[in-house]
């Protein structure tokens, strides 16, 4: 695993975004595995921003998202369709019919069986942007005895609940399961750049970065499996855990 120390969450954001774009501009067709949450929004500001001054062309690329709620609907203002529409896809030459968030509106069967497809017709993401959870997870896959492999339906648990209520009016109103791709998705991307700021995210970046364990109970873990992962953390963190 690749190890980057950035001084500040800015600086950790701008580095992915460059790493992103090296990919956009090395392959006009890329297809980006994408994520949504806190950490990810100055990424895509970044991206926007090369985009604006002429350095990236998004005409050809394809997009996945990780995840999506399970309970609120596509246009709602957390929704990550919504999230990914306004941070990103408005703002660049995307096809919007050559993007894609899981819409968990309808047959959620259906949309499981598209999402693989839409995998394995690629081989997986050429990058795979992800944040991690405070529990360690990635995309939706929450600490769990078992992980699933490809996308599924799963339970948010109450961390997670806890610590995404900050982007709803209450607690009560962050929805409660959610689809996302599973572990064995997110291993079949080309790259992975994993992103993480701010002192609540050290103890999962501890487990991946000091211990050698794979874990189902902090499930970032997994990424110690994959050939091609760069970690990008700011300095508080590193400070945090010793690296
Ligand atoms: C979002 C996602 C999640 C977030 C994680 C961190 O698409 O897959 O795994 O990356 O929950 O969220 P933030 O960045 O809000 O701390």
């Amino acid at each position: 695993m690749n190890v980057i120390v950035m001084k500040n969450a800015d600086e950790v954001c701008k580095r992915a975004s460059e790493l992103i774009g090296n990919v956009v501009k090395e392959n006009k067709n890329a297809f980006l595995g994408l994520a949504t949450g806190g950490t990810a929004e100055k990424v895509y500001s970044y991206l926007v921003e090369d985009y604006k001054n002429g350095n990236l062309d998004f005409s050809n690329c394809e997009t996945i998202n990780l995840d999506e709620y399970i309970g609120i609907s596509e246009d709602h203002p957390q929704s990550y369709g919504t999230y990914m529409n306004e941070r990103f896809f408005n703002h660049i030459n995307i096809k919007k019919e050559n993007t894609y968030v899981p819409v968990t509106t309808g047959d959620i069967q259906k949309e499981l069986k598209k999402i693989d497809e839409m995998i394995n017709s690629h081989g997986g993401a050429d990058i795979q942007l992800l944040g991690v959870g405070v529990n360690g997870h990635i995309a939706f896959n929450e600490p769990s005895e078992k992980l699933n492999s490809k996308a599924n339906v799963v339970d948010l648990n109450e961390e997670t609940i806890k610590a995404n209520s900050r982007f709803f009016n209450s607690i009560d109103e962050v929805p409660k399961k959610a689809l996302s791709l599973g572990i064995g998705d997110i291993l079949k991307s080309k790259k992975i750049v994993l992103i993480a700021f701010g002192k609540e995210k050290k103890d999962a970046i501890k487990e991946l970065l000091k211990n050698d364990f794979i874990t189902t109970n902090c499930p970032c873990t997994f990424l110690k499996a994959h050939r091609d992962v760069t970690i990008i953390i700011d300095k508080e963190i590193s400070d945090e855990i010793g690296i």
